[in-house]
């Protein structure tokens, strides 16, 4: 058969996708340092290190196609980057690191005010491939790991991180730091010791504060203060006073400064509330949504739920035993483990049935446009 030598764009967007659906592969390293090789172009460290992996991606290619390859051709020019639809602008105001990065909600804010996330790492697989569709990014993976820390650049300016929270949340068996997910913290300590950022910008559940008596929090604070010279402010804001956001959602804030890179860090404000002018009503969908999303006649609550929830168009929360409505026109915090069922599930009834929120409307109560 001829050999054709023609300019191949390899779509990493495909390379993706089929990784993501495939059983046998999972995003990787190799993925998160080639995506980032493109997104942050002066980090020549992800070149480097995405360059071996480029190339077997290429050569397998040209092989399955039977053609030649080029040889004159620079190896990241034979990919097309991902076209991601939230981007940050292309001379930032900052940058900052994007750790246990979910599905973005923290970098979006970032790069809303101007900053430039260069590096991100999260290690839940669908969490990453949404991430990654979203900003360009596949993230790094687990942050426990040596190899995951070691793909963080030398310098950045803010390190963020809303660190697991179920070890101090009330809805969950408040462990602390005796649960690994508590220990998280000590990864973030040990990255700020190494790379020096001027703020460290933190997240977490209101009872952090008063988890194991207000000791947990002491230690995070003794931490940033006596061992790593920072100075810290905190402050729980709530999505429903802080940012037009119809949802309950209380969070502790800590915002960490290094005096000698912000020597006008006291006059840093916490913002002051503002309007709360959308509802429930703005942000439930219209019409029906998915059959899945409908609990059916089957279903162990349905008696329950049919019995209790009588009104259309109206939030109910699903209380362990019971069923209320919500009369406050706020959704109640929504939750990790909302999908599985449990505790304070927001339930809609509308014309069509008794259902669960759909991923959009959930998208919706978390801010994300
Ligand atoms: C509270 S959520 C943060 C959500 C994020 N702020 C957002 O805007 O979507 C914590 C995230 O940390 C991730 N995570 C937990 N342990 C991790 C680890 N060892 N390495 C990387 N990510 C981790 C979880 O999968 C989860 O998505």
């Amino acid at each position: 058969m001829a050999v054709k030598s023609t300019i191949h764009k390899f779509s990493i967007e495909e390379l993706i996708k089929k990784k993501h659906q495939s059983k046998k592969e999972q995003l990787d390293i190799h993925d998160a340092y080639l995506t980032h090789s493109f997104d942050v172009e002066n980090e020549k460290k992800f070149q480097n290190k995405a360059s071996e992996y480029a190339n077997a991606l290429i050569d397998v290619q040209f092989e399955n196609e039977n053609s030649k390859r080029p040889q004159n051709m620079n190896t990241f020019d034979y990919f097309s980057p991902i076209n991601a639809p939230f981007k940050s602008k292309r001379n930032p105001d900052f940058n900052f690191i994007d750790l246990f990065a979910g599905v973005g909600g923290f970098r979006l804010a970032m790069q809303n005010i101007g900053g430039k996330a260069v590096s991100s790492s999260e290690f839940e697989p669908n969490a990453k491939f949404t991430y990654a569709r979203n900003y360009g990014q596949v993230p790094f993976g687990d942050i426990t790991k040596e190899e995951i820390k070691d793909a963080i650049p030398a310098k950045f300016d803010i390190l963020c991180g809303g660190f697991p929270c179920q070890a101090f949340s009330i809805a969950g068996h408040r462990k602390g730091f005796s649960d690994t997910r508590g220990n998280l913290f000590f990864d973030i300590e040990k990255i700020v010791a190494t790379h020096r950022p001027s703020v460290v910008f933190l997240e977490n559940v209101k009872n952090l504060l008063t988890h194991d008596h207000g000791n947990t929090f002491r230690v995070i604070k003794e931490i940033l203060e006596e061992k790593l010279n920072y100075v810290v402010k905190e402050q729980v804001l709530n999505s429903m006073v802080h940012a037009n956001v119809p949802q309950n959602r209380e969070r502790i804030f800590i915002v960490a400064f290094d005096p000698s890179q912000v020597p006008n860090y006291s006059q840093f404000e916490f913002p002051t509330p503002i309007p709360l002018t959308n509802t429930i009503h703005d942000l439930l969908e219209k019409g029906k949504v998915a059959d899945k999303y409908y609990y059916s006649k089957s279903h162990m609550y349905y008696p329950e739920l049919d019995k209790s929830m009588t009104s259309k168009d109206t939030l109910y929360q699903w209380r362990r035993i019971y069923v209320r409505e919500n009369k406050s026109n706020v959704c109640p915090t929504l939750t990790a483990n909302m999908g599985a069922g449990g505790h304070n599930v927001p339930l809609v009834r509308d014309e069509f049935g008794i259902r669960k929120l759909t991923p959009r409307e959930c998208f919706s109560f978390q801010g994300y446009p």
